[in-house]
């Protein structure tokens, strides 16, 4: 086929994966892929983990600035208020078929609290913002009921005194968290709240671009979230830890895939090219929770496996490697660790959408036709 046949041909080419392209602007997060700096709305990623809460986190990207002691009373007051779920979500957690994964029951699950909410299709800022703060309190309850159904559990219910953290591992293992414990999720989900223009939160504004409603655009990301290439990741890194089986089957497993050419889950980033600063922390984390339950097993084999794939491809982790094995020793069943991220990303998500709605246009990028022109239709009788 000649060029002249397909129109975009001699256009400039696409970078592949919308990679270094920029299409917003947007106040809530900095990323300086270079130099591995993560900044939420101007506060540095290392300065927030440990010292803020994943409520004050929600607040700052809900709201521009960290809140005051009595705006942080307030909203920790609404998130708890909102997370016993209605009884037709209740019922439809009972009804789901067992393979109904955390992610598919999440994502059912909010479809079904968006038909029931009243403010599900009013489009004003504070609608929003009160949808925003029942999604991100309902969502964990969703998910510890989902994990306990596949135990075979009766759901625990939510307890409004406990803080975001500690009431999900309350909710999940039906036991009072440790405060090492609860502090330790609390800042994983700090450090998972927010990530820029990454492919699920993009998700959710080219549907919030539509204005179409807040839950729909949740929908979105969730659904982009789950693939393993994105937040399914961290879920795929405790399989492959499990298959290894022990610390001296990591390195000539990890050189075998290579060998290969799969794919290390947990490994490499389209914008960090070097370590994931979330990762610093999660690493820690995962040390320190393992030494604490008496078993290093998996930040050991984490380690090693860090080591080797750093010596045999010179890739970095990111984000979801070392959170599969610090989720691990909080009792978090793998199947699950997707579910965990969006119950963070739930804040930055809805943050985004709302920064959609208030400076909107429709994202509607182009491709270029590399298809064939000029065809006429034969006859069906024509056609063998
Ligand atoms: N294991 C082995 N090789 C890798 C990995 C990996 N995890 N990541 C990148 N590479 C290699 C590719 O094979 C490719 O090598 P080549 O040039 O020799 O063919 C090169 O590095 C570039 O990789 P791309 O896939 O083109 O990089 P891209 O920017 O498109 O992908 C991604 C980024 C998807 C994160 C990729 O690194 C990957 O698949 N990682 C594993 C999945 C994962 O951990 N995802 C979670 C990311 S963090 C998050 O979304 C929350």
């Amino acid at each position: 086929m000649s060029d002249q046949t397909v129109p975009d041909a001699k256009a400039p080419g696409p970078a592949t994966g919308m990679e270094g392209a920029v299409v917003a602007d947007s106040s809530l997060c900095f990323i300086d892929g270079q130099k591995g700096q993560l900044v939420y709305r101007g506060y540095d990623i290392h300065d927030l983990a440990g010292r803020v809460s994943f409520e004050e986190t929600a607040w700052l990207l809900w709201n521009e600035d960290l809140p005051t002691r009595s705006q942080l009373q307030e909203l920790k007051q609404e998130l708890g208020r909102h997370r016993a779920l209605p009884g037709p979500v209740l019922d439809l957690l009972r009804v789901l078929p067992d393979r109904a994964g955390s992610m598919e029951t999440l994502r059912s699950a909010i479809s079904l609290l968006a038909t029931l909410d009243p403010e599900a299709g009013d489009m004003t800022p504070a609608a929003n913002r009160n949808k925003a703060a029942r999604l991100t309190a309902a969502m964990p309850t969703i998910l510890a009921a989902a994990v306990r159904r596949r135990n075979g559990e009766e759901p625990v219910d939510p307890d409004a005194d406990l803080g975001h953290a500690a009431n999900f591992l309350w909710m999940l293992n039906g036991r009072r968290p440790s405060e090492t414990a609860a502090q330790a999720l609390d800042m994983a989900l700090v450090l998972h709240a927010e990530h820029g223009f990454n492919a699920s939160t993009f998700s959710a504004r080219v549907t919030a671009a539509t204005l179409s409603d807040l839950h729909s655009a949740v929908i979105s990301a969730i659904s982009t979230l789950k693939g393993p290439l994105h937040g399914g990741a961290n879920r795929e890194v405790m399989e492959t830890l499990e298959t290894m089986g022990s610390l001296e089957n990591v390195a000539a497993a990890v050189r075998d895939k290579l060998s290969r050419r799969e794919k290390i889950m947990g490994f490499g980033h389209r914008v960090y090219k070097t370590m994931d600063p979330r990762a610093v922390h999660l690493k820690k984390m995962a040390r320190d929770l393992g030494h604490d339950a008496g078993d290093s097993t998996w930040y050991d084999m984490s380690a090693l496996m860090e080591e080797t794939v750093m010596a045999e491809k010179g890739l970095y982790p990111n984000v979801d490697f070392y959170s599969a094995a610090a989720y691990r020793s909080l009792g978090i069943p793998a199947e699950s660790y997707p579910a965990v991220f969006a119950c963070s990303r739930i804040s930055g998500w809805t943050a985004h959408i709302m920064e959609q709605y208030a400076h909107n246009r429709l994202i509607r990028p182009r491709a270029r036709y590399t298809g064939p022109m000029n065809r006429t239709v034969r006859p069906l009788s024509e056609r063998g």
